[in-house]
């Protein structure tokens, strides 16, 4: 199964994908979680796109297509995989569409996370994760079972993200209205476009996703 997790930042994409692919052997891949790699590695490319993420701009076309590229042809993508974060444009929609085309695959599902832009700052400002496996909380939706005390690996250290700021938060909305939301009408008219609630509690959006998964 080959999905699409779309929404604006903080609607969630993250913390369904981790939970979708254990349960479907899916692999998640987040373009998010690879730049950050790449910035925090000091590679070129990672310092060709520190300043844009930190600005909360889209990063270029031709970079954030081959990175996904090479990405979804290694060995752990053969069953399928959850793209959170990609493709942003129209012109990633265009290449990726070509890429399972090559490969003899298709996207089985899109599923678009609604969530109203005024909620949105408050999961983002409030958002964390775990520093050691990258498990994600929230200062008030998803606290650790035990204060300070990872739930997965039981590391005590966190970390917040660098953008995750009520001004960067506007430029990235702006990006998502202006150069992704676009995408929605393109899905819907090739038939794999579904939503849900993204604004429901976190297990009651899980089995939304669950649901049309199920009946797709
Ligand atoms: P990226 O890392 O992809 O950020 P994003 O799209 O802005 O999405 P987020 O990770 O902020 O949110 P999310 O939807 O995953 O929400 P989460 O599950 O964490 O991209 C960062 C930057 O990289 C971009 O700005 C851009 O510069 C660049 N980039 C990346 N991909 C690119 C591409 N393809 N092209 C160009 N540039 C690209 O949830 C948020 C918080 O809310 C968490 O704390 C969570 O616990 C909480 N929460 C989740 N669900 C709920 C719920 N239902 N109720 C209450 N709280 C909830």
């Amino acid at each position: 199964m080959n999905l699409i997790l779309l929404g604006p930042p903080g609607a969630g994409k993250g913390t369904q994908a981790r939970r979708l692919q254990d349960g479907h052997g899916l692999i998640q891949l987040s373009t998010g979680d690879m730049l950050r790699a790449a910035v925090a590695s000091g590679s070129d490319i990672g310092n060709q796109v520190k300043a844009i993420m930190e600005r909360g701009e889209l990063v270029s076309d031709d970079v954030m297509i081959a990175m996904i590229k090479d990405r979804i042809q290694e060995a752990d993508c053969a069953d399928g995989f959850i793209l959170d974060g990609f493709p942003r444009t129209t012109a990633q929609a265009e290449a990726l569409d070509e890429m399972l085309a090559d490969m003899g695959r298709a996207l089985d599902n899109v599923v678009e996370m609604r969530v109203d832009d005024l909620a949105l700052v408050g999961r983002i400002t409030g958002r964390y994760s775990c520093a050691k496996c990258g498990a994600g909380y929230h200062d008030d939706f998803q606290k650790p079972a035990t204060e300070g005390v990872c739930d997965s690996c039981g590391s005590t250290e966190f970390s917040r993200r660098k953008d995750d700021n009520a001004e960067t938060v506007t430029s990235r909305l702006e990006a998502y209205h202006a150069q992704t939301a676009p995408l929605l009408p393109y899905y819907d008219g090739k038939g794999v476009l579904a939503g849900v609630d993204g604004m429901a509690e976190i297990d009651e959006v899980t089995l939304q996703i669950e649901a049309v998964l199920g009946a797709g």
